[in-house]
């Protein structure tokens, strides 16, 4: 029999299969991963994804087991056909995440096995498995049930170079992953502006805080903090920035940073002590064509990069 056998994943795969997402995970984030339970019920919805995964129609998760060590797995997605599903993702198919165990130091171990050859025959089948669908367009991504950690991280050149073998080919759309410790953002006591007030409400991607002049909103910033069932290393909370946006007439007159600042507030009564965000690296320079300021205001924020991550896989479909 073959020493790499591929098949639906088995509860009983689970442990390994967390061990091996949460090694990718590791590689990108610092401290954040996600328990066996967590893991188990992303791989049956996400359920606060609120746009595109009711548009899946189907799920499967492939697993490659090389001498009894799961070696090699990757989650599927079908999107239904019907006219509620965008146009890019209406009967499309996506490898939703793919991770392997990279090769092995085999200076130091001989025993080592390499992964590779069970990565290879498990992204066949997954492009078998696409085709047998049918669908219209075959995409692919390393969007993992961990903050921060989507599309193909910079850390991950295995399983880029695995999608390059299988024909998939990035579009050139990257983005950052930032991350700050609260304690270290600038917290300035008074208002930049005269009659400067924030308010909090309930936000789309988190708790909105709104900073407002004369009863207008001239800017927000919304923080979410995660509690769905990470597991979080040395009890400390993490959160993301889901939204940040100032009105362009009152751009670089602290107002962001004085957002940020009440927000650091906010975050530290919660216990969360660390802070995610994320940039488009298609953004220009600082005074180039598309600077949105994004990029330029979280470095001066102290924010730290963590990775370059490439979005956008798609393989050419041959009828
Ligand atoms: C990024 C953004 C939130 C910054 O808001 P802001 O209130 O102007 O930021 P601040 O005044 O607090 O800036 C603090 C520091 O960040 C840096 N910075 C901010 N914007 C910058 C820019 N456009 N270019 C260079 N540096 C910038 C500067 O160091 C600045 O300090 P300085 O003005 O003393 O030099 C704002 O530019 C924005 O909303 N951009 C659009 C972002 C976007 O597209 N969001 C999605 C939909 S709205």
């Amino acid at each position: 029999m073959s020493p790499i056998e591929v098949r639906p994943f088995r509860r009983s795969d689970r442990d390994q299969l967390t061990v091996l997402v949460n090694a990718h995970a590791a590689a990108v984030v610092p401290g954040l991963a996600v328990s066996v339970a967590a893991l188990l019920s992303r791989l049956e919805r996400q359920p606060g994804e609120s746009i595109v995964d009711p548009w899946v129609s189907e799920r499967l998760t492939l697993v490659a087991q090389q001498h009894e060590r799961v070696a090699a797995a990757a989650h599927l997605l079908r999107y239904a056909a019907d006219e509620r599903v965008s146009p890019q993702y209406r009967n499309a198919g996506q490898i939703g995440w793919l991770v392997f165990w990279p090769e092995g130091p085999r200076i130091s171990s001989p025993y080592w096995t390499d992964a590779r050859p069970a990565a290879d025959r498990l992204i066949a089948a997954c492009v078998r498995q696409l085709e047998d669908w049918g669908v219209v367009g075959q995409y692919a991504g390393g969007d993992l049930p961990v903050p921060g950690v989507y599309g193909v991280p910079e850390q991950w050149q295995h399983v880029r170079a695995l999608y390059e073998r299988a024909g998939f080919t990035h579009d050139g759309h990257s983005e950052l992953v930032y991350a700050a410790d609260v304690e270290d953002l600038r917290r300035p006591a008074d208002p930049p502006l005269p009659g400067l007030a924030v308010r909090r409400s309930v936000g789309l991607n988190g708790t909105r805080l709104s900073a407002l002049v004369g009863g207008d909103v001239v800017g927000y910033v919304e923080v979410e903090i995660f509690d769905d069932g990470e597991r979080l290393a040395r009890h400390s909370g993490w959160a993301d920035i889901g939204n940040l946006c100032v009105a362009a007439d009152y751009r670089r007159r602290g107002v962001a940073t004085w957002l940020l600042g009440r927000a650091a507030e906010w975050l530290r009564l919660a216990h969360a002590d660390r802070l995610l965000a994320y940039a488009d690296l298609a953004e220009g320079d600082e005074t180039g064509p598309g600077n949105t300021g994004e990029r330029a205001f979280l470095q001066a924020a102290r924010f730290t990069e963590l990775t370059r991550t490439a979005r956008g896989w798609t393989r050419l479909c041959h009828p």
